[in-house]
């Protein structure tokens, strides 16, 4: 049989798939959309002034795509030590000077317990001093060791894991982790620390006020080498006008993009796992989740008769389907309560976010439709587009049974990991309303509720 033309294979450039799973970390760290294609191309102009060697450039570019990488994995914590929205306290932090004592507790008290009292807000601001150096720098080292190590999984290389490990150390040794100083920061880390400044500020306030920052930080966050060598393109309104509207096009039409790499299938697969690790980083409650629901979505897809590129591509589209949950922010994923309707609203939105962000890679359509429908029910109650039997596929069908199954196998923040016998009468209340029987019948057939015990008949004697 053929099969349809969104199963075959052809090479992707391994830069169009990171440019486009950047926007799942612009989500997660408070970035407004298309931050990292945006500091990318501020760098590589950087980088271009300074007449960088083509390889330091390859590094760069990757460096900063991905170097948010980390970023969901501090998320529950700082949820808990703020009591609020990370992603809110992430985005304030952006433009506030941290390294400036005075002004990080100002960004603090800002952000703390919003809608609390003002004792609970003032009791919970004391408490977060016995902190202070877990959040001036134990945040941040968990976010840049956990990035940099992602970045080797998916074999950017050390100079890359270089950058993301250090993107926040400043040249006056007051940043952070590791308060490096001056020209023992790696020269593309203080690249990286002084372009995604200035994007914070170009897209809060335009041209002039991210050169004002760069200016006012300039031998205090920035190399002022640094600084002089941005100056140069400060006039260059076609660069930083279509940097507004067309960073995509920017980024997919440079020549440089041609001499980087096509992604091999093992990358693609190596990035998939590091996807689907950095969502399940966000939350201590949905650790695994992503990994697990592949392993029930290929072992029902091979149950059904699936193989070859389509059981790929369902592999893959089980790492992902959750990909959008990292702009869902930690107040409501780790809630141990029921969510409001506000809150439900947010969560509702994540398969639509898992749609767009693979909707971007070129070659990912199919993968895109089957995550993007991981909520859709059959009888049309799902979610994000409410779409109902004659919409939803095969592979769609299977992902939503493997999704609930680990949902209610799962320990969840509200409750404990329920038996398999009481998973599947669960199930089995939905099957053919919303989730499709088959599927249920090929997880019994692959994880039964109880392991049938040998009768005496079928027991062997041992051997003497
Ligand atoms: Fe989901
Ligand atoms: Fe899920």
């Amino acid at each position: 049989m053929d099969l349809p033309d969104y199963y075959s294979e052809g090479a992707l450039p391994l830069a169009d798939i990171l440019s486009s799973l950047s926007y799942a970390l612009d989500l997660t760290s408070g970035y407004s959309s298309g931050h990292a294609q945006r500091t990318c191309l501020i760098g590589l102009r950087l980088a271009s002034v300074l007449g960088l060697p083509q390889y330091n450039v390859n590094s760069l570019y990757h460096a900063l795509l991905m170097k948010d990488a980390g970023c969901s994995s501090n998320s529950a914590r700082m949820a808990e030590i703020f009591g609020t929205d990370d992603i809110q306290v992430k985005r304030s932090m952006r433009t506030a000077n941290w390294s400036n004592t005075l002004e990080a507790m100002r960004t603090a008290a800002a952000n703390v317990l919003p809608g609390g009292s003002a004792i609970a807000r003032l009791k919970k601001l004391i408490e977060m001093t016995s902190h202070r150096e877990e959040i001036s720098d134990g945040l941040t080292e968990t976010r840049c060791d956990r990035g940099a190590q992602i970045a080797l999984q998916i074999g950017l290389g050390e100079d890359a894991a270089l950058v993301v490990r250090h993107l926040d150390e400043h040249w006056d040794g007051h940043g952070s982790p590791y308060h490096l100083k001056g020209d023992a920061i790696p020269l593309l880390a203080r690249i990286a620390c002084l372009a995604q400044t200035m994007d914070v500020f170009y897209v809060a306030h335009g041209v002039d006020a991210a050169y004002e920052v760069i200016m006012r930080r300039c031998g205090t966050w920035f190399d002022p080498e640094l600084v002089r060598a941005a100056a140069r393109f400060k006039s260059d309104y076609k660069f930083w006008g279509s940097l507004a509207t067309a960073h995509t096009e920017m980024l997919s039409n440079l020549e440089m993009r041609n001499a980087l790499d096509d992604a091999s299938e093992e990358r693609i697969d190596a990035i998939c796992s590091a996807f689907a690790g950095i969502v399940d980083a966000k939350s201590p409650f949905t650790a695994e989740h992503s990994s697990r629901v592949r392993d029930y979505a290929v072992q029902i897809g091979q149950q059904m008769g699936i193989m070859g590129r389509r059981l790929t591509l369902l592999r893959r589209a089980a790492q992902l389907h959750d990909l959008g949950k990292l702009g869902v922010p930690n107040s409501i994923l780790d809630k141990p309560g029921k969510p409001t309707p506000e809150e439900w609203a947010v969560i509702r939105e994540h398969p639509r976010n898992s749609f767009l962000i693979l909707a971007r890679i070129r070659g990912f359509d199919r993968l895109a439709e089957i995550a993007g429908a991981h909520h859709e029910r059959l009888d049309g109650n799902g979610y994000h587009r409410g779409i109902g039997a004659s919409e939803l596929d095969l592979d769609m069908r299977i992902l939503a049974a493997a999704d609930v199954f680990d949902a209610l196998s799962a320990k969840r923040p509200y409750r404990d990991a329920l038996p398999l016998q009481t998973v599947y009468e669960i199930m089995d209340k939905d099957a053919g309303a919303a989730l499709d029987p088959d599927c249920i019948s090929a997880l019994k057939f692959v994880y039964p509720a109880q392991v049938p015990q040998p009768s005496k008949e079928d027991c062997v004697p041992l051997a003497a």
